[in-house]
């Protein structure tokens, strides 16, 4: 790891895509002058401040929270605001994630992403009354899900999944997450349905645990490790 003091000159390369000004995507690079201290987001804001105001780029909180800045650098997803630039090289490659359309520049279209979120029904099933006050569950039963509760739905894993880059209609690992995290709530009753929706010949078999999602997830989800628990689940019965 470089020191994270000082300044230095870095080129960043960019894969834009400006489809009202030209129909194929094309590289371009950014010389610039960064402080050891910066992210790669504070980078990203100085070439569009200072240099070229068109190049788009999503972010929101600046602090690993929102998901909206991940992006493919050198190759692999990684949120822009987490990143600093004293672990990155003096060349560094951006690219919007594969598997997703790409809308502009680094900017992609979460819409299908999160069509597949809702497939699996990411929120508490539970038709029995309503007790007076919260339903209770034991630390035991919490800590049952509670890896898969820290998704912040960046898309970083789903981007980064092979599978997922040979089929789009597959529903892709964050998806998977996410239905993790209800299946294994003691207090939700559709466990059934969604271990269903994701039998079927798009859901969790596709997976060919490649482990390219673990590696990619910036929340540290064992990304790979909760599909394998949602297939065991399917094959002899869910909790
Ligand atoms: Fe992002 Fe991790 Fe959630 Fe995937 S599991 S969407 S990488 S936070
Ligand atoms: Fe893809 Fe991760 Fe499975 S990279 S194949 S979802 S283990
Ligand atoms: Fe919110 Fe990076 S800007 S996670």
């Amino acid at each position: 790891m470089a020191g994270n003091s000082g300044k230095r000159q870095v080129r960043i390369r960019v894969k834009r895509f400006q489809p009202d000004q030209k129909a194929e995507a094309f590289w371009q690079d950014f010389d610039l002058e960064v402080e050891g201290s910066d992210r790669l987001l504070d980078a990203l804001n100085k070439i569009k401040w200072t240099l070229d105001g068109t190049l788009t780029f999503r972010r929101s909180c600046a602090h690993g929270v929102c998901g909206s800045d991940a992006m493919r650098v050198n190759g692999r997803n990684r949120l822009a605001c987490k990143l600093m630039m004293a672990d990155l090289g003096a060349r560094i490659t951006i690219e919007p994630m594969l598997g997703f359309p790409v809308v502009r520049d680094l900017v992609v279209d979460m819409d299908p992403f999160l069509a597949k979120y809702e497939k699996i029904k990411p929120y508490l099933i539970n038709d029995e009354p309503a007790p007076r006050t919260e339903r209770l569950q034991s630390p035991e039963d919490r800590d049952r899900y509670d890896e898969t509760t820290k998704c912040i739905l960046c898309g970083a894993c789903t981007g980064s999944c092979p599978s997922v880059w040979a089929n789009a209609e597959w529903v892709g690992p964050a998806a998977i997450v996410n239905a993790h995290r209800f299946i294994f709530d003691s207090r939700d009753h559709a466990a059934a349905e969604r271990l269903g929706i994701l039998s079927d010949r798009n859901g969790v078999w596709r997976c060919r645990t490649i482990f390219n999602c673990s590696e990619a997830c910036p929340r540290g989800i064992h990304v790979t490790d909760a599909i394998e628990e949602v297939k065991r689940a399917i094959v002899y019965g869910g909790e």
